[in-house]
């Protein structure tokens, strides 16, 4: 028998592909605007939760776009970004409050500053974009409630290509194939996290109850430019990869943290394995062809 799964954020890019490969597990009830629940609304919120029997909600929706978040920062709580990551979560954990539901929250390593040479759980975040603040507010929601909640914190996922979007990955394939050049960011540091570890690791959580904070990212970090060198050999493109900093590459877009190298040694203690983004590149190569 399947599990039931509350869950929002069926339709984005890292839900579709949990879908994809949990749906044989568990019974997904889809959250969204195309099921008339709009999370920013308490009443819908509250109603979906009481109509279901499932004992786990599975919450990914969020307002993602990091720089149109920021040009919602002027309109602060009436913002979209403020509505969905701030009170849309809010509103779920109120309602699981009220029907004795526990939660798993994917959120992100945005919620740093990126001046620390590795970040654990147990590192204080200092969120520098409107995104990266609303996300965590919508942590602290859920600390605050008296409900389970487990937050589990994804980094610059990535997955097989499909047609909800781009992941970062294909975006800069179809860079490189489309102008046989393409801009690697010397001074970013990040860690790419393959979605289907995601979803493996999300199996084990939607059946135990594992309440805290945990890094669930790659067992990689690396600066940008390695890991556009990376994808253009693993896919075999020639591209000239230009270097260039952050400053001028991102001039005129919502800043970001510098240095996201996330631990993940919580996650492995647990028995769950997660790729370097070398060995994930190689299964997605594989997935795509
Ligand atoms: N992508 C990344 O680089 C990244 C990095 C770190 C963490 N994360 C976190 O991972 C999670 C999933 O990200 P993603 O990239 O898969 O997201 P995404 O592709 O941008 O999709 C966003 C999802 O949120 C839903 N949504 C937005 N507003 C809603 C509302 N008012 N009511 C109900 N549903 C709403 C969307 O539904 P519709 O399709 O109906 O609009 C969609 O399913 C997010 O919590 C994000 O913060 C993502």
């Amino acid at each position: 028998m399947t599990t039931p799964v509350l869950a929002t954020g069926l339709s984005g890019l890292v839900g579709t592909r949990i879908r994809d490969l949990l749906a044989g597990r568990f019974d997904f009830e889809d959250l969204s605007l195309t099921t008339n629940i709009n999370i920013t609304d308490s009443s819908q919120v509250q109603e979906a939760f009481e109509n279901s029997k499932a004992q786990v909600v599975l919450h990914m929706a969020a307002k993602t776009d990091v720089d149109a978040c920021e040009d919602d920062k002027q309109f602060g709580e009436e913002g979209g970004a403020w509505q969905v990551n701030v009170l849309g979560t809010e509103n779920i954990a109120f309602a699981a409050g009220n029907t004795g539901k526990r939660i798993i929250y994917i959120s992100t390593d945005f919620v740093f500053d990126g001046t620390k040479e590795f970040y654990s759980e147990n590192d204080k975040p200092n969120p520098v974009s409107w995104y990266g603040y609303t996300k965590f507010l919508g942590e602290q929601k859920l600390l605050e409630s008296d409900v389970d909640v487990t937050i589990l914190r994804i980094s610059y996922p990535y997955r097989n290509r499909n047609n909800v979007r781009n992941d970062f990955v294909h975006r800069l394939i179809d860079v490189m194939a489309k102008d046989k050049k393409v801009y690697g960011l010397t001074d970013h540091i990040f860690t790419p996290t393959f979605i289907d570890d995601i979803a493996k690791a999300l199996a084990d959580f939607l059946t135990r109850n594992l309440p805290g904070i945990y890094h669930l990212v790659g067992s990689s970090s690396l600066p940008t430019i390695e890991a556009v060198k990376l994808i253009r050999d693993t896919y075999h493109l020639k591209a000239e990869i230009i270097p260039i900093d952050r400053k001028t590459y991102f001039k005129d877009r919502a800043f970001r943290p510098f240095k996201l190298a996330l631990k993940n040694d919580k996650i492995q203690k647990l028995g769950l394995k997660m790729l370097t983004f070398k060995q994930g590149l190689k299964e997605i190569k594989i997935q795509d062809s």
